[in-house]
């Protein structure tokens, strides 16, 4: 088993043998060890090296609370997962309050504002002028992941990475456990809670019993084609253009590699996208009547993403909490999907400060409560969003015409612009007593 970035990385533990069982000590986490199976105990199980689990791991750390993270995945696959890019305001802040913001400091490229591009022109958002100062950042999903997992490990906290068959048990008694496997070995942990932070497709979500939840979904009838390209930013801000053709995003990952992104079929062939199709598209979609060009280059990874709204009603269940993805998900077009799963560690972080050193349980009781105020908000923006800036096939043309309308009053009044401008930065935080 593997604790840390895996061979040779494995720290000192403290080893106690007595009863036919050794048991290991690292930090205040306990390991006992029989021939066939490992028992540890914590304070906090996480389920997910992803943003809501890793952040959420900090957080706790922070604040003297034990946990241990397992993910399913290598650290090498996590770290190099290709996802979101727009760090809101209290995001890179609370990067920098974490003690991670010293590669985002130099690397992240910090945006007063956006571009909505319609009928061939531009029309800037200015967040700063807009917010009282506030701006988002640039600054790749995986980048953070390298710097939550670097911070971890530094300070001799464990993630186990390639962890299988995780299940859950006991989530309504006092003592829940994670059950898992390592290097074949059966595992169990042992919690006070566990925190289900395993994206969408994990194990939390699915197994509270479908009776104590309610569901929200929403599939929107397109998705997004997405590129890395070797190619320097046309734009030094992003440029959402709507176009009768379909929306197309331009954003960037460094002042040298674009990431651009087309509206498609959702379940569109990447295969039928050879580059020179991708570019050409591309170009049409940008196109302005001043004749502004998109920079062509290598690209260097493409794929497609589905777009929906969900959401999960509670975000608890007895022991567990879901954090992220596993209670949530958004369309891409708000760029809201890692830091609403910030949004939501930082209120359990606050929850479970507040009950280990207070003993007091009553944000921990209102957490979903709590989380579920921001997350419809930002559903509504997302919904929004894209809804204002992509083509619908079953659009009449009054729908059209609608459309285009509210693109002219979001880009000439500034009460709207201002409305897309706080959210796009992102709410604020608020924290309960
Ligand atoms: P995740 O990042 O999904 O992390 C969950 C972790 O749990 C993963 O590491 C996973 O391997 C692990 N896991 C899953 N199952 C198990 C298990 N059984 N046991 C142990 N571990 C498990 N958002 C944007 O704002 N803009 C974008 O452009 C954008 N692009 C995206 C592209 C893709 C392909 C996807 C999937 C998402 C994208 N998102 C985007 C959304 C954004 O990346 C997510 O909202 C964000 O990653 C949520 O973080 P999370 O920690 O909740 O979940
Ligand atoms: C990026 C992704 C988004 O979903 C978005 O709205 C803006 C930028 C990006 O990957 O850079």
């Amino acid at each position: 088993m593997g604790f840390g970035c895996g061979a040779g990385d494995l720290f000192s533990l403290e080893k106690l043998e007595r009863d036919g069982c050794v048991e290991y000590r690292f930090s205040s986490t306990r390991w006992l060890i029989t021939t066939a199976e490992i028992h540890m105990r914590t304070q906090v199980g996480i389920i997910g090296a992803g943003p809501a689990g890793l952040f959420l791991s900090l957080l706790l750390q922070r604040i003297g609370i034990e946990s241990v993270v397992l993910e399913l995945h290598s650290r090498q696959y996590v770290e190099e997962r290709i996802r979101a890019g727009v760090l809101e305001h209290g995001t890179v802040q609370l990067m920098r309050e974490l003690g991670i913001g010293e590669r985002l400091n130099k690397q992240g490229l910090e945006h007063g504002g956006i571009e909505l591009r319609f009928g061939g022109r531009g029309h800037r958002i200015d967040f700063r002028e807009l917010t009282g100062g506030k701006s988002v950042t640039i600054y790749a999903q995986h980048e953070v992941i390298k710097d939550l997992i670097a911070a971890r490990l530094k300070a001799k906290k464990p993630i186990i990475f390639e962890a299988q068959d995780v299940s859950v048990d006991g989530l309504g008694g006092d003592t829940p456990s994670i059950n898992f496997r390592a290097n074949g070995v059966a595992e169990k942990l042992e919690c006070d809670f566990i925190a289900g932070c395993d994206g969408f497709h994990g194990v939390c979500r699915t197994s509270i019993p479908s009776e104590a939840l309610t569901i929200y979904d929403r599939e929107y009838p397109f998705g997004w084609l997405g590129i890395l390209a070797q190619a320097p930013p046309s734009s030094h801000e992003l440029i959402y253009a709507h176009h009768d053709r379909g929306f197309a995003l331009l954003s960037m990952r460094s002042p040298e590699i674009s990431r651009l992104y087309l509206q498609c079929e959702p379940d569109e062939d990447i295969a039928q996208w050879p580059d020179a199709r991708i570019w050409e598209e591309l170009h049409k979609r940008f196109a302005t009547t001043d004749g502004g060009k998109l920079t062509e280059g290598p690209v260097i990874q493409k794929g497609v993403t589905g777009m929906r709204s969900f959401v999960t009603e509670p975000m608890q269940y007895g022991k567990l909490l879901l954090a992220g993805d596993a209670a949530h998900i958004v369309p891409p077009t708000g760029a809201k999907g890692l830091n609403l799963a910030v949004a939501d560690v930082r209120v359990l972080a606050q929850a479970l400060g507040d009950f280990y050193e207070n003993g007091k349980t009553q944000i921990l009781e209102r957490y979903s409560d709590i989380c579920l105020r921001r997350v419809w908000k930002v559903q509504r923006f997302s919904w929004w969003m894209t809804s204002l800036l992509h083509r619908f096939a079953d659009a009449s043309a009054f729908d059209h015409k609608r459309q285009v309308a509210e693109l002219d009053y979001v880009t000439s009044s500034r009460a709207a612009a201002q409305t897309l401008a706080e959210n796009y930065v992102g709410l604020p935080m608020e924290f309960y007593e």
